[in-house]
């Protein structure tokens, strides 16, 4: 299965609502607060009712074992109605141990534990108390405290907690949603541009709002994405080069291979003169030379494609290699009658192949003497640039020159200005292709300037001091 079909699988908009990160962030959310909530809420329970008995254990022992209020209590048993004065004697504390005759009271009770005098409104000795005794003499004191204010108090923290708890829990859903929804939305827009791009739409970028993890992660996704738009347009390109190699590769053979297969042809099934037959075999040669120079060519621009070309360098005087591509072409030139100068200027030694260096030249020279006319000059010179640090080989002809239009194509493979001149057979159009792979191998550059019928200059630039 490939990446669109399976890319296709996934829903056109969005998520649902059910399965989306927003819902499930709510609802985590709303779990962790009700349990919180619950924790809290029995918390705070126990705790008020702890306290609370706590407290009114302290609180009355601390006043009970009051010396004061001791020697009070003792002095009443000498008294006629002990329990009567007692009675005086806890009212006058009641503020200390908290007596209010409601919640908390006090029984004073006879040796067999009958209540003898009391502040409360029943006798109840039994339920929801708490109780703190001291004995005085035959008389026992209990403090009753009614429990239930504490429950009370715990019932309706709980009631508060919860009302709160809900509204807290409302709240905090819609921040969590809108808060979820701000995470959400950037990644939702990101899963919709990439199924645009996986179907080979780039026109659409993520729009980054913010600087934070999210924001990184849009603009890391828009880079992303631009690289992957580069890669599959140059692979494009690479691809649309390759297809229109093959084409030019295809039509070039087919001349030739025509031609060589109609002269064969004729002389095997036709009576053909001997003077004929010669010329036939001549054009056959020719032919096959030129077939052999296209595929030699070829096979080296492929090696240049592939990397696969190293140069032998070392120090070359560049002057020296112009000097021998002179002598190398001083039979071609002979044949047009025309005339070659050499200007070399003071230049220093480049690191090069000198071989390649030699096949530049030479065809650069034998371009000027193809495309100019008969007794056409040529003129080299040399140059050095301390400035750029580049070095500088020129060659310019009186020659035919290049049109504004075919001029940006002369370095491109099998490009021929002028097709009906350049058909002879000694052009391939692609001399300038393999010159210009060697100069940028060297790092260096070369150009081109020209004016129909006034003639060319082709300038190659090399670096000093580097490879
Ligand atoms: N000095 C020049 N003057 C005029 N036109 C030129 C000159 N040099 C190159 N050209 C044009 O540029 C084209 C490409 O040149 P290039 O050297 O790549 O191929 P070619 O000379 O046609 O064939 P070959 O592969 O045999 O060199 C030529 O066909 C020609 O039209
Ligand atoms: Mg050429």
């Amino acid at each position: 299965m490939n990446i669109l079909s399976k890319i296709k699988e996934l829903p056109k908009a969005g998520v649902k609502l059910r399965s989306s990160l927003r819902t499930k962030y709510v609802i985590i959310l709303g779990i962790t607060t009700l349990v919180i909530l619950s924790a809290v809420t029995i918390a705070v329970t126990l705790n008020v009712r702890t306290y609370y008995r706590s407290y009114f254990a302290r609180i009355t022992s601390e006043v009970f074992t009051d010396t004061d209020l001791q020697a009070a209590l003792s002095a009443c048993l000498s008294a006629e109605s002990p329990p009567e004065l007692m009675y005086d004697v806890l009212i006058a504390y009641s503020g200390k141990l908290g007596i209010d005759g409601e919640r908390r009271t006090f029984f004073i009770l006879d040796a067999n534990g009958a209540i003898v005098l009391s502040n409360a409104r029943d006798g109840n000795l039994v339920g929801k108390y708490d109780f703190q005794r001291r004995v005085i003499g035959p008389y026992t004191i209990l403090l009753r405290d009614d429990r239930t204010l504490a429950s009370e108090m715990a019932e309706s923290i709980t009631s508060i907690t919860i009302k709160s708890g809900f509204v807290v829990i409302f709240v905090a859903s819609v921040l969590f949603f809108g808060i979820a929804h701000a995470v959400t939305a950037p990644i939702e827009e990101m899963t919709r541009t990439a199924i645009k791009i996986a179907k080979g739409d780039y026109s659409d970028k993520v729009k980054v709002r913010s600087h934070d993890e999210i924001g990184r992660l849009g603009r890391a996704f828009n880079y992303m994405a631009k690289q992957l738009r580069l890669t599959i347009e140059s692979l494009e390109r690479s691809e649309e080069a390759q297809r229109v190699l093959i084409a030019d590769v295809s039509h070039e053979l087919k001349t030739p291979l025509t031609s060589v297969t109609a002269y064969a042809e004729t002389m095997l099934t036709s009576e053909v003169p001997q003077e004929a037959q010669l010329e036939f075999l001549k054009i056959i040669l020719s032919e096959a030379r030129r077939m052999t120079r296209i595929i030699g060519r070829l096979l080296e621009l492929s090696r240049f494609d592939s990397g696969k070309v190293a140069l032998d360098v070392s120090y070359i005087d560049v002057n020296e290699v112009c000097q021998k591509a002179v002598s190398a072409i001083k039979i071609q030139l002979q044949k047009k009658e025309q005339q070659l100068k050499l200007s070399c200027a003071e230049v220093p030694k480049i690191k090069g192949d000198a071989e390649r260096i030699l096949q530049v030249i030479l065809n650069l020279l034998s371009n000027a003497s193809k495309y100019t006319p008969q007794g056409g000059k040529i003129l080299m010179t040399t140059n050095y640039l301390p400035d750029t640090m580049q070095l500088q080989i020129a060659v310019r002809d009186n020659g035919d020159g290049i049109s504004e239009v075919d001029l940006p194509h002369v370095f491109e493979r099998f490009y021929r200005a002028d097709k009906a001149r350049t058909s002879e057979n000694s052009s391939t159009g692609l001399g300038l292709s393999v010159t210009k792979e060697i100069v940028t191998l060297h790092g260096g550059d070369i150009t081109a300037v020209s004016k129909p019928g006034k003639g060319s200059l082709f300038t190659v630039s090399l670096p000093v001091g580097e490879k």
